[in-house]
């Protein structure tokens, strides 16, 4: 892989089998120092198998992987001082403080951060003394980050790290994140939440299925997508369109594409007045009452849905 040596975390041809599935399914994905590679996915996408078989934790079947520039096969050991690794549940020992927790985790390195620096850099100092099990959802996600900053790692894993946390609690991961990224750090951060991939990642590989279905930064994954607006709207309760009215829908004018998502009807338009004219004389020549016209500017979510038609989150 020599053009991608310069890249603190490169892979190419990725392929990790279960049996008959197939969970990754040929992944080629790059990080540079300084930036967060965000791997979006729903549920089974093969999020965590790709991340696990980068930080070493699982071999893949296929393909070739390089982490600062070294390979796990012949270096092993080097490249885990110089890695930071959360995974998508950590498991503590409740009985430890917080400070205890972390200098265990220090002492797996030749070179550790002293303790009290990376208490600081998680917000935990108040907490130093406090055993796990009484900690909060999200101050035990930042304890599992401190653990993962203890080395002062080049290279950072992050496999969902602000699921079930409220947002005020992923707000201050995210920051934590972001000061990592200045710092130089490179980061590999799974998610299924688009909004934390628009927030984090400067690059993004869109997954399903163990396939990247989309790649780019955030702003040309969504400019691919060539759509001005969405246009949502909802019927009054039990009334459905059936497939023929939804593909009259699709035909109006400035509509490129109509569907019918989790209870609502969603428009890809790429002329937002003329589509927003036509389905209100749609609607009433039809006789549909359609309640909460809406329209938003596309997003992640939307790329998501054009891809693949279903929504990241009920995937
Ligand atoms: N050890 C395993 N044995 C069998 N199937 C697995 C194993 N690990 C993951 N899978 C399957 O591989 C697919 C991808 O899983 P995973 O990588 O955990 O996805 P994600 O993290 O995106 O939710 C899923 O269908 C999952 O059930
Ligand atoms: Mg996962």
């Amino acid at each position: 892989m020599a053009s991608s040596v310069l890249h603190p975390i490169a892979a190419r041809g990725l392929v990790r089998r279960f049996g008959d599935l197939t969970a990754v399914a040929g992944i080629d994905l790059e990080a540079r120092a300084g930036s967060c590679l965000g791997l979006l996915g729903p549920n089974g996408a093969g999020k965590t198998t790709t991340i696990e078989m980068l930080e070493g934790l699982q071999s893949p079947d296929e393909g070739e992987i390089s982490i600062l520039g070294r390979s796990w096969a012949t270096d092993a050991a080097g490249i885990r001082e110089r890695i930071g690794v959360q995974l998508q549940e950590t498991s503590f020992q409740d009985k430890l403080s917080v400070q205890e927790t972390l200098s265990l985790f220090a002492s797996f390195y030749r070179r550790p951060r002293p303790v009290p620096e990376v208490l600081a850099l998680v917000n935990l100092t108040e907490k130093a003394t406090a055993r796990v099990h009484q900690l909060s959802g999200g101050q035990r996600q930042r304890l599992a980050l401190g653990c993962a900053l203890v080395n002062a790692p080049e290279v950072l894993f992050l496999d969902e790290p602000t699921t079930g946390l409220d947002p005020q609690a992923r707000r201050r991961v995210w920051e934590i994140v972001e000061e990592f990224k200045r710092a130089g750090g490179a980061v590999l951060l799974t998610t299924h939440y688009m909004d934390e991939a628009e927030r984090l990642a400067d690059d993004l590989v869109i997954v399903d299925h163990g396939k990247v279905i989309a790649r780019g930064t955030p702003p040309e994954i969504i400019r691919s997508l060539a759509v001005e607006s969405i246009v949502e709207f909802s019927l009054a309760e039990g009334s459905t369109l059936d497939a023929g009215q939804l593909a009259e829908l699709g035909g109006l004018p400035g509509v490129i594409e109509a569907r019918n998502l989790a209870g609502g009807y969603l428009l890809e338009v790429d002329d937002t007045r003329a589509a927003l004219g036509s389905l209100i004389g749609w609607l009433e020549r039809s006789g549909t009452v359609a309640t909460d016209i809406g329209t938003h500017r596309p997003t992640l979510e939307d790329v998501f849905v054009s891809l693949t038609g279903k929504h990241l989150r009920e995937a």
